[in-house]
């Protein structure tokens, strides 16, 4: 497996990183079971990734707990990244508020290395912009947990460019995590430029737009997880008719490949040199070994012209 060096830090992270939203199950997703959630992230060890992306809030703790049992065994050959200021008082989707404040961090902070069982967090991110908080004091409340050696190195997710900018003015933000498929490129004509002038990493998630670029899905699913509440377009409506059009090209142009259409999605999220790591999220093994087979090598130049054309 290839590593990519994050920001400005000596990390080195896997470009295909874990994504563990999937396994916390709900109130997001429809769980397989612990049992299988454990087996992907012992088998994901075994191929090489290294990189493991999660949040307090992907099942309320419980991904964060099921990476820190499995992962503590091999703890000092991981890179463990979660985040902070999204936070819950009742277990349900709408409870979930946006919280940056110094206090509401120091305190997630011991949550989180509580549940994930260590004593240091390699990357902590900020999971989405707070504007009721002032940057400066979110920005204060990460140096400080770094220079308390809880935190390694932070970086932001979702944050605009003003934002990321903003940030940049008061700390060392080595990494921004945000959505990147051949469906959603936006970042494509500001954040990544811009990270690429400044050596901060660029972490893509969702390069799969959440199991629409697998080829999985027809006009007629119906969706019973989050993807059912999600903003019409995405997994219902017109647009996503026009976008399984285009799933059903890009699952033609694999095939004449000779691959498969998950993997060629993910390869295309890695062709810019900017984005350090594309967090996939896993739900099996079985689905694991299937998208890191062949992974590393790249597509050519004019297949990326050819998917860009598609998914214009
Ligand atoms: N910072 C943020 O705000 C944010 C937001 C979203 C995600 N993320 C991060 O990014 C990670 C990935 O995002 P994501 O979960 O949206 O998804 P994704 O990687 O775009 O899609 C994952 C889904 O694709 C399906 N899949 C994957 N491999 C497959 C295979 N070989 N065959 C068939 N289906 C396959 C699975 O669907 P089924 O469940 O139907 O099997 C899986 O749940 C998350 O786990 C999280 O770490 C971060």
């Amino acid at each position: 497996m290839n590593c990519r060096k994050l920001g400005k830090t000596e990390l080195n992270i896997s470009e295909i990183g874990f994504g563990s939203w999937g396994i916390g199950g709900f109130p997001f997703w429809n769980s397989d079971g612990d049992k299988k959630s454990i087996r992907s992230i012992e088998k994901a060890i075994d191929l090489g990734i290294n990189f493991f992306d999660t949040a307090p809030v992907y099942g309320f703790g419980h991904s964060e707990e099921l990476l820190g049992k499995t992962l503590k065994p091999v703890r000092d050959k991981v890179i463990i990244a979660t985040k902070c200021g999204l936070t819950w008082n009742k277990r349900k989707i709408s409870a979930i508020t946006r919280n940056c404040t110094r206090k509401s961090i120091l305190k997630e902070i011991d949550q989180s290395l509580s549940r994930l069982k260590t004593d240091r967090i390699d990357l902590y991110q900020v999971h989405w912009p707070d504007v009721k908080t002032p940057q400066e004091e979110t920005m204060t409340a990460l140096m400080e947990l770094q220079q308390k050696g809880k935190i390694r190195y932070f970086g932001v997710s979702n944050y605009s460019l003003e934002q990321l900018k903003a940030g940049l003015k008061i700390a060392c933000i080595e990494s921004i995590q945000v959505p990147y498929n051949l469906l959603n490129r936006s970042i494509e004509k500001d954040i990544l430029p811009f990270c690429k002038s400044n050596n901060i990493s660029v972490i893509a998630y969702s390069p799969l737009a959440s199991g629409v670029l697998t080829g999985k899905y027809n006009k007629e699913t119906k969706f019973t997880d989050w993807r059912s509440k999600s903003i019409p377009g995405d997994f219902s409506g017109e647009k996503y008719e026009i976008n399984i059009d285009k799933v059903d090209q890009l699952k033609k142009l694999a095939f004449s490949l000779n691959d498969n259409t998950t993997r060629t999605a993910i390869k295309w999220t890695l062709n810019d040199s900017s984005i350090a790591s594309t967090l996939v999220g896993v739900k099996n093994d079985a689905q694991l070994k299937e998208n890191l087979k062949g992974i590393d090598q790249r597509l050519q130049g004019h297949l990326i012209s050819k998917l860009n054309r598609i998914f214009l």
